[in-house]
């Protein structure tokens, strides 16, 4: 039986950041293995990758349940049935109950487009824009009740450029996207990933070099 991490990818449209995982785990040395994919939308984009890759999907339809916990319980359920022991949020946009985070504690991990605690939920590259700040980028980290919130696991800053679009700031921070979810999967498989007093602390963490000033002289 395989040693690696099992995972169970929740999606609810396009799926370039599952396609990552998909992409990283073709990589026989690559320690995880997604051995699901369920979305909550009938028919996105996100079903198909995997359905290519050859793994399964199911789609759980919120819309189909009257209420989050009753939607939640057979989320919980098929995550389980299929032997999952990392759930990977990627761009899964149904804010999940204080009942579904614990019962996935510290097993729970999300990515956001911007640089947490700042800009947390929707529009965040028009919000970034907007506040003139200098940096956004993506973050991965633990699943808490609050939205967007809990221990950070890994950041990439991406420079906003004086003359930034939403759409062009959104393209330049989903290639990090790209690379950072695989990279944060990988720490965790590794058993290198611990939480302690609710910061993240990580095994033998490498030194980024230098430091970045926006704008450059
Ligand atoms: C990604 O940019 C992801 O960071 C974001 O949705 C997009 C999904 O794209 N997630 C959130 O905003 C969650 N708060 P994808 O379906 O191509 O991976």
């Amino acid at each position: 039986m395989s040693s690696k991490l099992k995972l169970g990818v929740l999606i609810s449209g396009r799926g370039s950041n599952l396609q990552s995982l998909i992409d990283a785990t073709q990589d026989d040395s690559f320690p995880a293995e997604i051995v699901t994919v369920i979305s909550n939308v009938p028919g996105v984009a996100g079903l198909d990758r995997a359905a290519k890759a050859g793994i399964a999907t199911t789609v759980i339809n919120h819309k189909d349940f009257e209420d989050r916990e009753p939607f939640e319980d057979v989320l919980h359920d098929a995550l389980n049935e299929a032997g999952v022991e990392l759930v990977c949020l990627a761009g899964f946009m149904r804010i999940l109950t204080d009942g579904f985070v614990s019962r996935w504690l510290d097993k729970l991990i999300n990515i956001h487009p911007s640089l947490l605690p700042s800009f947390r939920g929707l529009h965040t590259h028009e919000r970034a824009i907007e506040a003139g700040v200098r940096f956004s980028g993506c973050t991965i980290h633990f699943v808490r009740p609050a939205m967007d919130d809990g221990p950070i696991i890994a950041q990439t800053a991406v420079p906003i450029r004086h003359d930034d679009t939403p759409d062009a700031l959104a393209a330049r921070i989903l290639v990090e996207e790209h690379k950072i979810y695989p990279l944060a999967v990988r720490l965790i498989a590794e058993g290198r990933v611990s939480i302690e007093d609710s910061l993240v602390k990580i095994k033998d963490a490498v030194n980024p070099d230098g430091t970045t000033i926006n704008p450059e002289n």
